[in-house]
């Protein structure tokens, strides 16, 4: 039976990248090695949209995340935490770890921060040296308003937006640069449709400055060295050389196609997943803020959650299950990076059979019909 990973990270990996990842292991510091670090420079900064240097660290996406932290805050510092979900807690514990105060904004799951709170706080608060949130709370299947939080944040001098996009970052627009993002965060397994491994950061001017007064300690994730060595076409540490290939072969896509049209497709088949969604009667777990790059799904009543994953999962079809206090009580479907039209149509479908056979009644083909009409309509 194939497998097929519709969760929201991993995610598929073209069989062009696998094969780009099955090159002979070339030594991190060899001249030809330095070329293709020079490019993959180069495709970070159209992906991230911007102008500033993006760090890579042979991690997974939550280094990058501490990183962000220790680079930037001294223990004593106070940050303001928009925590919305799972990941949101991440950023409040990390925090903690190093002797951050966090002042808390605990959203209700399934909502979006407010950017007006955010104001409100650090109006109450100059002293807030940093604003922390996730562009996309997978948790929760919500998109935060971070052109709003910039806004707020762009005209602060003495406090930085750090935006967690491990799982938004190539699926949707988050122009860095010209929203005023202080720093953004990626990882490979999501939207950049490569395998866990690699994390990215990249720092406006601001938070350069922020950099320098920094009293955290830090050692592998000390972004000044990395940021040396990158700019030397080398990383600080052995650079994961297999991923690193990988991410060649996927920026070369990218920029072949274009963040815009891939923009474009990625609204479509959420569009249509919502769609099928709605039409077989369900709700969608965020009414207000519904993500682009995935869709949670509030199970049917009297319908476990767990049990249409692992119902979907005999099907050889991976979705993910609710989190903490959503667990049982939703679903999510992911449709970012490597997925396509017929992923999608082949999830419905199964999703239709799986939901029958778990005493949910849908008209079979009223979802696919749905997608159908959607995905049929001309760009
Ligand atoms: C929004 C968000 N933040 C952080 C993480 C953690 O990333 P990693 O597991 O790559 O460290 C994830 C992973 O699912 C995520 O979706």
């Amino acid at each position: 039976m194939k497998r097929l990973l519709m969760t929201p990270g991993p995610t598929p990996v073209a069989p062009e990248t696998q094969l780009a990842m099955a090159q002979p292991i070339i030594h991190h510091r060899a001249p030809a090695f330095m070329e293709i670090i020079a490019q993959v420079r180069e495709d970070l900064k159209y992906l991230f949209q911007t102008e500033q240097e993006v760090l890579m660290f042979a991690a997974t996406g939550t280094g990058a995340m501490e990183g962000a932290v220790t680079n930037t805050l001294s223990p004593g510092d106070t940050a303001l935490v928009a925590e919305a979900g799972k990941f949101g807690e991440r950023w409040g514990e990390l925090c903690r770890v190093y002797g951050i105060n966090v002042d808390l904004i605990k959203i209700d799951w399934g909502q979006a921060v407010d950017p007006q709170e955010v104001a409100r706080r650090l109006d109450a608060n100059p002293a807030i040296r940093a604003v922390f949130v996730q562009a996309n709370e997978t948790s929760t299947g919500v998109q935060q308003p971070v052109k709003e939080l910039a806004a707020v944040t762009k005209t602060r001098p003495g406090t930085i937006l750090v935006v967690d996009a491990i799982s938004a970052l190539g699926g949707y627009p988050l122009p860095m640069d010209e929203w005023g993002i202080d720093i953004l965060v990626a990882g490979s397994q999501k939207a950049m449709m490569l395998p866990p491994g690699l994390a990215f950061a990249a720092l406006s001017p601001k938070a350069w400055d922020f950099v320098k007064t920094s009293k955290c300690p830090k050692y592998y994730f000390d972004f000044a060295k990395q940021l040396k060595s990158q700019q030397k076409n080398q990383t600080a540490y052995t650079s994961a050389v297999t991923l690193t290939l990988g991410l060649q072969q996927v920026m070369g896509w990218v920029r072949e196609k274009g963040l815009e049209k891939i923009f474009a497709y990625n609204k479509k088949l959420s569009a249509a997943t919502k769609a099928a969604v709605k039409a077989m009667g369900m709700e969608l777990y965020s009414k207000q803020y519904p993500s682009e790059v995935l869709t949670a799904v509030l199970a049917p009543a009297g319908v476990d959650g767990q049990k249409v994953v692992a119902k979907m999962r005999e099907k050889g079809i991976w979705i993910a299950g609710g989190q903490a206090e959503a667990k049982g009580k939703i679903f999510r479907i992911a449709h970012m990076g490597f997925i396509d039209e017929q992923d999608l149509l082949g999830t419905i479908g199964a999703l239709e059979i799986v939901l029958n056979a778990l005493g949910y009644k849908v008209e079979l083909g009223v979802g696919l019909k749905a997608a159908q009409e959607i995905l049929g309509k001309e760009a």
